[in-house]
C-alpha cells in the first residue's frame, strides 16, 4: 500500500505554476509520445450506419432524465464520415499518436455472427489514414459501449460476456494487428462500473452491489483473457490497459480521515490494478469490497492476472477526503472546492501536483513497466470569437500538468507518453455537449472545426518551438 500524504498547498515543495521557472521543452522529456485521445461513442455519430447496432449508450441516451438537455451521441462530431479531414487536423497539430476506440457494435452486430465487413473497413481506412499521416494509432477496444444485445442477457454481470469480449478482441487483433502496434483493452473500469452498475448514472443504468461486484470481477477476467488472446495473435504488439486515477489527500491528519482516504484510494486507484498484477483484491482496509469474493470461482485469481506492456492512466483532478459517519459503507465524503480554488467548467479542481503524485505512486509498483498518461485535459466555457478560441486557461492547465510530469520523470517515473483529452469537443456522456474538452472547437450544428489556441500551443510545444 502506498501511503497518502496530507499536502498543505502552500508548503508544497516543487509546485510550479509561475513564469519565473526554467522552461521545459518536449525534447527534455526524452523518448516520449505526444498525442490526443477520443472515444467512439463520443465522436463518431453515424449510430446506425453500415450495419452498426445499438450499444448500451445508444439506448441509455433515450431514457428520460439521464443526459443533460436530452442530448445524445447519435451524430456527435460525425467523425465517422469526416475522419479524413480530422486526420488532416491531427497532422496540422503535429500529433505523433492518436488514441481512439473501436465500437464493438460496428464489428459484431449480433452475438456469434460473422464480423461486419463495413465496420472493419471503416477502422482500416482510419488506421491507414493515420499511418499515412505519420501518426501512431493507440487503439482502445472498450470505451464503455457494450452491445445492447449482450446487455439484454445480463451484460457484464453475466460471465458469458467474457467469451464474447474475447471473440471481439481476437477479431480486432486479426483485422487491425498488422498495422496497429499499441492496444488498450479497457478504458477506466472503475468509472464505468461505479457509474453504470452501482449508481445508475451512466449506461446501462444499473444499481446496487450485486451488479457492481459481479460486473467488476467479470470485466477484470475479460480484460486478462482478451489480453492473452491478443498477445497470442500479436506477439510483437504492445498490449496495455487504462485505469482512471484520482489522487486523494486526507482533510486532516486524524486517524479517521486518513483511514477514509485509504479506503477512497483503494476503490479509486488500486482495486482494478492489484488483482491484475497478482496482488489480489485489496480488501483488507475496506471490508465492503470483500463482497466481491462471492463471485470468485476457483482458478479466477490466476486467470485475472496479465503482464501488461504498459498501463494507461487517465487523470484530471484530485479529491480531499474526510471521514463521514453518515454515509454507509464508504464512510467518507469529498470536500467541496475551497472558495479560491481554480477549477474547470465541470468544477473539477485544478491541482497539477496530483499527476506527479500519481506517477510516483504507480511507478513504485515493480510490476508496472511503463505508463502512458492516456487522458488529461480540461473542460472550459470556450467561446469562438471572430474565428478564434482564446483558451488560455486550457494552455495553463496543460503546461502546469506537463511540468509535473517532467518532474516525476526526472525522478524516475516510468512515464512514456501523454495524450490530451480531447482532440475535439465531443459528447461528454451524462453532461452532454456543454463540457468542451477539445484542442479543436466543434460547432455541433455545422460540424465546423476550429483549432483553439491550446491546439496551436500544443502543436508548437510538440514541434519544440515553445515550452511548458
Ligand atoms: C474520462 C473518460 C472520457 C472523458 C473524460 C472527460 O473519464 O474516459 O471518455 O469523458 O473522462
Amino acid at each position: 500500500m502506498i501511503e497518502n500524504s496530507i499536502i498543505p498547498d502552500a508548503a508544497r515543495a516543487g509546485a510550479t505554476n509561475s513564469d519565473d521557472v526554467a522552461p521545459i521543452f518536449a525534447r527534455d522529456f526524452g523518448d516520449f509520445t505526444w498525442g490526443a485521445a477520443t472515444s467512439a461513442y463520443q465522436i463518431e455519430g453515424a449510430h446506425n450506419a453500415d450495419g452498426k447496432v445499438d450499444s448500451i449508450w445508444d439506448t441509455f441516451v433515450r431514457r428520460r432524465g439521464k443526459i443533460k438537455s436530452r442530448e445524445s451521441g447519435a451524430v456527435a462530431c460525425d467523425h465517422y464520415r469526416r475522419f479524413d479531414s480530422d486526420v488532416a487536423l491531427m497532422r496540422d497539430l503535429s500529433l505523433q499518436a492518436y488514441r481512439f476506440s473501436i465500437a464493438w457494435t460496428r464489428i459484431f452486430n449480433a452475438p456469434r455472427t460473422r464480423a461486419n465487413d463495413k465496420g472493419i473497413d471503416y477502422y482500416q481506412r482510419l488506421i491507414d489514414a493515420l499511418l499515412e499521416a505519420g501518426i501512431e494509432p493507440f487503439v482502445t477496444l472498450y470505451h464503455w459501449d457494450l452491445p445492447q444485445y449482450l446487455e439484454n442477457t445480463g451484460g457484464w454481470t453475466n460471465r458469458d460476456t467474457i467469451s464474447y469480449f474475447c471473440d471481439y478482441a481476437t477479431e480486432c487483433a486479426r483485422r487491425f494487428g498488422d498495422r496497429v502496434r499499441n492496444f488498450i483493452v479497457f478504458n477506466e473500469p472503475m468509472i464505468f462500473l461505479s457509474l453504470g452498475y452501482l449508481l445508475g448514472i451512466h449506461a446501462p443504468g444499473r444499481r446496487g452491489f450485486k451488479n457492481f461486484f459481479a460486473a467488476s470481477h467479470n470485466v477484470l477476467l475479460a480484460q486478462a483473457e482478451a489480453a492473452r488472446e491478443m498477445r497470442r495473435h500479436l506477439p510483437n504488439a504492445q498490449i496495455g490497459t487504462t485505469i482512471s486515477a484520482t489522487a486523494a489527500y486526507a482533510a486532516s491528519a486524524s486517524t479517521r480521515d486518513t483511514a477514509a482516504t485509504t479506503r477512497f484510494d483503494t476503490l479509486y486507484n488500486t482495486f482494478y490494478l492489484e488483482p491484475v498484477i497478482g496482488r489480489g483484491y485489496p480488501t483488507q482496509n475496506f471490508p465492503v469490497l470483500k463482497k466481491i469474493e462471492k463471485y470468485i470461482q476457483p482458478g479466477d485469481m490466476e486467470k485475472i492476472k496479465f503482464d501488461f506492456d504498459f498501463w494507461g492512466l487517465n487523470t484530471y483532478t484530485r479529491k480531499i477526503v474526510r471521514y463521514s459517519r453518515y454515509l454507509p459503507y464508504t464512510h467518507w465524503r469529498e470536500l467541496k472546492n475551497a472558495p479560491n480554488t481554480r477549477a474547470t467548467a465541470l468544477n473539477w479542481e485544478i491541482y497539477p501536483e496530483a499527476i506527479y503524485d500519481l506517477l510516483k505512486k504507480y511507478s513504485a509498483y515493480p510490476e508496472i513497466k511503463k505508463i502512458y498518461i492516456t487522458e488529461n485535459g480540461a473542460a472550459f466555457h470556450d467561446e469562438l470569437v471572430a474565428g478564434r478560441v482564446a483558451d488560455h486557461n486550457r494552455i495553463d492547465y496543460l503546461k502546469s500538468h506537463l511540468r509535473e510530469i517532467a518532474r516525476a520523470r526526472n525522478e524516475g517515473a516510468k512515464v512514456a507518453g501523454y495524450f490530451v483529452w480531447s482532440l475535439l469537443d465531443n459528447f461528454e456522456w451524462a453532461e452532454g455537449y456543454h463540457a468542451r474538452f477539445g484542442l479543436v472547437h466543434n460547432n455541433f450544428l455545422t460540424q465546423a472545426r476550429r483549432i483553439k489556441d491550446s491546439g496551436y500551443w500544443y502543436r508548437d510545444f510538440i514541434r519544440g518551438k515553445t515550452h511548458c
